[in-house]
C-alpha cells in the first residue's frame, strides 16, 4: 500500500488530498478544494490574484487534507504535485510547496501533468474506468481526445484547433450576460431552451471525413461561438437566452459525441472516460451515452467534484508513477504548456 499526498495549485482552487492503495485499487482519504471566488468578479481567472490566493491557502489546505485522512506526514510515501499546464505562478505555488515539504521532511515528490490527473479521476470512483478506453479530455483550458492502452501508452487522437470545449461554454455564457464560469448556467439555460428554434451548424463534422483526414477527430469552437454572437444580435436576448443556450450546447454535446464514437469505432473500445470542468454537464453525459449504447460502449464519468480542479486525480495519477519507481529532482519546475507523459505513435 502507498500513501501519497496530492497538491493542485494549476489554476484558481487551492486542493490537497491524501489517496492509499495499490495498483488500481486506491481510495480517496481526505479531499480539501479551496475555489477562489474573487475571480467571479472580473470575469475570469486573474493570475496574480490566483498566485497569492494560493500562497494564504496551501498550507492550512494541506494541514486539513491530513487531518482529514488522520495521517501526518511521516505516514506519507510521496508528495504529488501539479507541475503543468496552468498559470505559472499558481503552479510554482504547489511546486516550491511540495518541494520544501519533501526536502524537509525526506518524502519523494513526483511532478504530475494536470491533464493526465483528470485521466485518471474517473478511475477513483468506477472501478471499471482503467484502460484500455478512449478518454475525452474536456476543460477550460484543454480539449483532447485519446486513445488510452494502458496508464502512461496514451494515442493523441485529436484536440481542439482553438477554444478548449470549456472555454467556449464560458465565451458564450459571456455573450449571453451569465456569470463566469459559464458552464453550469449554461446548461440550467438550456433545459428550459427550446432545440429548434437556433440550430448552429456542428463544426468539424464533414460526413464525407475519412479517418485519416487531419479534421476526423480534431475540434473548433470558435466558429461556433462566432454564429452564437451572430444569433444573440439579431435578437432580444431576454426572449432568446434559453433557446440559444440549448442551440449552442446541442452542437458542441453532438460533436463531441460524434469524435467520441469514431474513436471507440477506429480502435475497437468499450469504453469511454470522460475528465475536466465540462464532464459535469450531466445533459453531455445522458446524450453519449444514449448515443453509444447500441455500440455497447460504456460512458464513465467523474463525479462533479473529481471532474473539476482537484489533488485527488493529481494524487492517483502520482501513485502510479510513484509505484514505477519514478521520482522527480529537487530542480522539478512549473511550466505554462507540458507535453502529455506517456505519448504513444498513433
Ligand atoms: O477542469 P476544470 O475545472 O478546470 C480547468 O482545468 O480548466 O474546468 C473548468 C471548465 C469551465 O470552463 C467551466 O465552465 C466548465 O468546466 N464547466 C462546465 C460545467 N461545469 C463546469 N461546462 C459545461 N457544463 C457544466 N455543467
Ligand atoms: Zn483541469
Amino acid at each position: 500500500m502507498t500513501r501519497i499526498l496530492g497538491i493542485e495549485t494549476s489554476c484558481d482552487e487551492t486542493s490537497a488530498s491524501v489517496v492509499v492503495g495499490a495498483g488500481d485499487d486506491v481510495a480517496v482519504q481526505s479531499l480539501v478544494i479551496l475555489s477562489q471566488d474573487i475571480h467571479r468578479v472580473f470575469g475570469g481567472v486573474v493570475p496574480e490574484i490566483a498566485s497569492r490566493a494560493h500562497l494564504t491557502s496551501i498550507a492550512p489546505v494541506v494541514e486539513r487534507a491530513l487531518d482529514e485522512a488522520s495521517t501526518t506526514l511521516a505516514d506519507l510515501d510521496a508528495i504529488a504535485v501539479t507541475n503543468g499546464p496552468g498559470l505559472v505562478g499558481a503552479l510554482l505555488v504547489g511546486v516550491c510547496f511540495a518541494k520544501g515539504l519533501g526536502l524537509a521532511r525526506r518524502i519523494p515528490v513526483i511532478g504530475v501533468h494536470h491533464m493526465e490527473g483528470h485521466l485518471f479521476a474517473t478511475a477513483l470512483e468506477h472501478p471499471d474506468a482503467v484502460p484500455p478506453f478512449a478518454g475525452l479530455l474536456i476543460s477550460g483550458g484543454h480539449t483532447l481526445l485519446l486513445d488510452v492502452e494502458a496508464w502512461d501508452r496514451y494515442t493523441l487522437l485529436g484536440a481542439t484547433r482553438d477554444d478548449a470545449a470549456g472555454e467556449a461554454f464560458d465565451k458564450v455564457a459571456k455573450l449571453l450576460g451569465l456569470p463566469y464560469p459559464g458552464g453550469p448556467h449554461i446548461e440550467r439555460l438550456a433545459r428550459e431552451g427550446n432545440p429548434t428554434r437556433f440550430r448552429f451548424s456542428r463544426p468539424m463534422l464533414r460526413s464525407n471525413a475519412r479517418v485519416d483526414d487531419d479534421d476526423y477527430y480534431d475540434l473548433s469552437f470558435s466558429g461556433l461561438k462566432t454564429a452564437v454572437m451572430q444569433a444573440a444580435r439579431g435578437v432580444n436576448l431576454d426572449g432568446a437566452r434559453a433557446d440559444i443556450a440549448r442551440g449552442f450546447q446541442d452542437a458542441l454535446i453532438e460533436t463531441l459525441t460524434e469524435k467520441v464514437a469514431r474513436a471507440v469505432k477506429a480502435r475497437g473500445r468499450r469504453r469511454v472516460v470522460l475528465g475536466g470542468g465540462v464532464a459535469c454537464n450531466r445533459s453531455l453525459v445522458a446524450y453519449m451515452r444514449e448515443a453509444l449504447a447500441p455500440m455497447q460502449v460504456e460512458v464513465f464519468a467523474p463525479s462533479p467534484r473529481l471532474a473539476a480542479d482537484n489533488a485527488a486525480m493529481i494524487a492517483r495519477a502520482g501513485l502510479f508513477h510513484f509505484e514505477r519507481g519514478e521520482r522527480s529532482p529537487l530542480d522539478l519546475s512549473a511550466y505554462a504548456t507540458l507535453p502529455l507523459p506517456g505519448l504513444v505513435a498513433a
